[in-house]
């Protein structure tokens, strides 16, 4: 069993009630205030349930450790993740809503896609910016045709589009409903960014509704 570790976070009523529950984690040195105006720019009227991390590098928030840049501490990886998980449920529980749909980016991104891996039936889907591969060995998930949508940039410096690829086909092979866009873009957000999370929530919240 997972105790449930608190967290400090932010959480944003839903303005519009069939509009899905967002699950915001930040980057590397980000905060839960981080990704509330992304969150309302792409899921307009979403419930916005945004935690900061609570492992510390230098000062920075993150949601778990690494050894180095692109090098993690797998052993806490799945800690975090499953530590994270417990928290999602019981905020959901506590505010009322369904399994949110995550928005990471870079560090936020990685554990969110650890958290598809290892907890899947907490997320309703995941919108992976500049994801990575959390672990190399992860458990046999069952990800039964989850949403998952992972935009990478072509000149990341921190993550090679290769790897972006490779976390594609892992969530694939396990059974996700994978869409890989590669952008024109480095390891920051873009406009475009924007334009397509929101329209791949959209579509995948009217699949849903
Ligand atoms: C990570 O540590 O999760 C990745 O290196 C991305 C980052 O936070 O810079």
């Amino acid at each position: 069993m997972t105790e449930t570790a608190s967290f400090v976070y932010r959480f944003e009523k839903a303005g519009k009630v069939d509009a899905p529950p967002l699950l915001l984690l930040h980057g590397t040195g980000g905060d839960e205030n981080d990704l509330l105006q992304l969150g309302a720019m792409i899921s307009p009227g979403s419930a916005l349930l945004s935690p900061r991390g609570r492992v510390l590098e230098h000062g920075m928030p993150r949601f778990f450790r690494r050894l180095a840049e692109g090098v993690f501490d797998e052993q806490d990886v799945r800690k975090r993740a499953l530590e994270l998980g417990a928290f999602v449920e019981d905020a959901g529980r506590r505010h009322g809503i369904a399994a949110p749909v995550a928005v990471g980016f870079s560090n936020g991104a990685n554990i969110a896609a650890a958290l598809v891996l290892m907890k899947p039936e907490v997320l309703a889907g995941a919108v992976l910016l500049r994801a990575m591969v959390p672990l190399s060995d992860p458990p046999k998930a069952k990800l039964d045709g989850k949403p998952v949508l992972i935009l990478s940039g072509q000149a990341d410096p921190i993550v090679p589009a290769s790897n972006a690829a490779r976390l594609s086909a892992m969530l694939a092979d396990a059974g996700a409903k994978v869409t890989l866009t590669t952008l024109p873009a480095g390891h920051q957000l873009s406009q475009a960014d924007v334009d397509l999370a929101r329209d791949w929530i959209a579509s995948v919240d009217a699949q849903v509704a």
